[in-house]
């Protein structure tokens, strides 16, 4: 379980940023952050991995707080981070020692290594790619290892900040597709991004703006209760369509299942 309680924070004094936020999110639940650039989600992100303290109010992973350092290594250890841009993530030469690279500064045993690499390359699908050099890969795939060097160290949580953002299509709907496998697979996904396509496919949205927590509920109530154009944000196609269209039947009867086969998540 990971806690903001009444989190207020600002870079610069006299300017928050997150101004009295609270909200709990459940051990393997998918969870979107959406909101408009600049809006605060990137500073949420960092909050809850302690890369960023609370100015007032609490962050918790379980019973681990983010401001006692003695607590900060195990939170780092249980959240994993997968940023926008795949480039900045890698420092080594192959897919291999990425993986590896991880492990090593977390200090898993030695034999149990190899194992974990494959493991974690088999479930992103990049088990081809062990000698591969990370900077020849596309988008996707470079993306698809980011996640692997992640799992490889076993969290609880991923955070995905704005990472489909720079990939194409074909890239995107796979490391969506991925996070719901993991997500399947019990671990709390935190998927942030203003692509509202894919935050439709959480279980639930957090909308950030101006500082506050504006909405914090399931995407079909999201979309038929908040404008949410009115936060920079763009109705997904699907809910559009179904305006123009209007529709008598519900968008709850088959929201669902267009939005999954749309994604091909199973
Ligand atoms: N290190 C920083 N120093 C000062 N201001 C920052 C810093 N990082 C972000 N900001 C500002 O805080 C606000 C929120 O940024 P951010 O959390 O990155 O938003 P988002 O991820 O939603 O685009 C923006 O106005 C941004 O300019
Ligand atoms: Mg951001």
């Amino acid at each position: 379980m990971l806690t903001f309680d009444h989190v207020y924070f600002y870079y610069k004094k006299g300017q928050p940023i997150i101004d009295d936020i609270s909200f709990t999110i459940r051990t393997g639940e998918f969870v979107s952050i959406v909101g408009a650039n600049g809006s605060g989600k990137s500073t949420v992100a960092k909050l809850i991995d302690g890369l960023l303290l609370p100015r007032s109010g609490t962050v918790k992973l379980h019973q681990l707080d983010t401001a006692k350092p003695a607590d900060l290594d195990e939170i780092h250890q249980q959240i994993g981070f997968v940023f926008q841009n795949p480039e900045d993530q890698f420092i080594t030469t192959t897919v291999m020692d990425e993986v590896l690279f991880g492990l090593q500064n977390i200090r898993v045993p030695r034999e149990e290594m190899r194992g974990r690499v494959d493991a974690a390359l088999r479930a992103v699908q990049m088990e081809d790619f062990l000698e591969a050099m990370p900077h020849q890969l596309s988008g996707g795939q470079k993306q698809r290892v980011a996640i692997a060097s992640i799992l490889a160290m076993q969290p609880q949580v991923i955070i995905f900040d704005e990472a489909t953002s720079m990939l194409d299509p074909q890239g995107r709907k796979q490391v969506l597709s991925i996070m719901h496998d993991l997500h399947r697979q019990g671990m709390t996904i935190i998927h942030i991004t203003h692509h509202m396509e894919e935050a439709l496919t959480a279980e639930r949205i957090l909308l950030i703006h101006g500082g506050c927590l504006q909405f914090d509920g399931d995407p079909l109530t999201l979309f038929e209760t908040v404008a949410i154009t009115d936060y920079q944000l763009q109705l997904p196609f699907t809910v559009r369509l179904h305006k123009i269209l209007q529709l008598e039947k519900p968008l709850a009867v088959d929201w669902k299942e267009g939005i999954r086969s749309q994604w091909s998540i199973n």
